[in-house]
């Protein structure tokens, strides 16, 4: 599901991005931190903490050897490294960096408790720990709201692969209290909303037909005569703007928090 950085940024990551921005001004951390992006695919998260945290070091880590190369292929910066590792199992010493976060990543763990506890072990007392997940609920993540209610609209079977279904950890009090089991302080989730634009129809379906995530993931398993009810069912369905663009947003839950200490 997440190979092709090519395919996967036209889909989520020019999207992640825009809210990985807004999140790192969020964290609030000083400058000269160390920061570890954990799940950091693309780089969309180590990128924004370059643009704006003035860090000391970034380390990015993700267990896809084809983002992680996207990653190394496409940022060139002296503070920035990038390693192949899972978010359950932290190649890191304890309180060995000052910030750990991570974007869209903890509700695709396994173990996601296991997850937090890990980035809450990494920082050192008094460090911060923060990440963000799409809130797949009506009115939050539109690309994907939109992709799921047509798909299970034409196919009972899609409703159990539904993001909101699959993915609990996608909202306000989940996240927070994941963060609290975690042992973490001082605990705050807030929505980040940024809009989604699409140019035309194309501009948005496009993306979804390069196999990187859940949604493309289920396109690709369709038959061509399914994929093309369901292209002409989103088609009718989007809401469009007087000049032809598809006018949506796309909001994130952000959770920070502290290491006691
Ligand atoms: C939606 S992408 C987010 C990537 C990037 N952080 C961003 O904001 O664009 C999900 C990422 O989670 C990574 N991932 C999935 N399971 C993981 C795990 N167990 N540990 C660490 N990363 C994982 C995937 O490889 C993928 O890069």
């Amino acid at each position: 599901m997440w190979v092709t950085g090519e395919a996967y940024e036209p889909y989520v990551g020019r999207w992640s991005s825009q809210v990985a921005h807004r999140f790192v001004r969020w964290m609030g951390a000083a400058p000269r931190e160390s920061w570890r992006d954990v799940g950091c695919g693309t780089g969309a998260v180590t990128r924004a903490v370059l643009d704006l945290a003035d860090p000391a070091t970034v380390v990015g880590l993700d267990p896809s050897a084809g983002f992680v190369a996207y990653a190394r292929r496409t940022i060139a910066d002296h503070r920035a490294r990038f390693v192949l590792a899972d978010a359950e199992s932290l190649p890191f010493a304890d309180s060995s960096a000052s910030v750990a976060v991570s974007g869209l990543v903890l509700n695709f763990v396994p173990d996601p408790d296991r997850a937090a506890a890990e980035m809450a072990r990494v920082v050192r007392p008094g460090g911060l720990v923060g990440a963000y997940v799409w809130d797949l609920g009506d009115g939050g993540m539109e690309i994907i709201r939109a992709f799921w209610d047509a798909a299970s609209a034409l196919d009972p079977e899609a409703r159990a692969l539904d993001e909101a279904v699959r993915f609990p950890l996608c909202a306000r009090a989940p996240l927070g209290e994941l963060f609290v089991r975690a042992g973490l302080e001082d605990v705050e989730v807030d929505g980040i909303t940024v809009p989604a634009r699409f140019a035309d129809f194309d501009d948005y379906w496009q993306p979804f037909l390069g196999a990187q995530g859940p949604a493309p993931a289920y396109v690709a398993t369709l038959p061509e005569e399914r994929r093309g009810a369901l292209r002409e069912r989103l088609r009718s369905a989007l809401p469009r703007a007087e000049d032809g663009s598809i006018p949506l947003r796309a909001r994130a839950w952000a959770v920070r928090g502290r290491r006691p200490g």
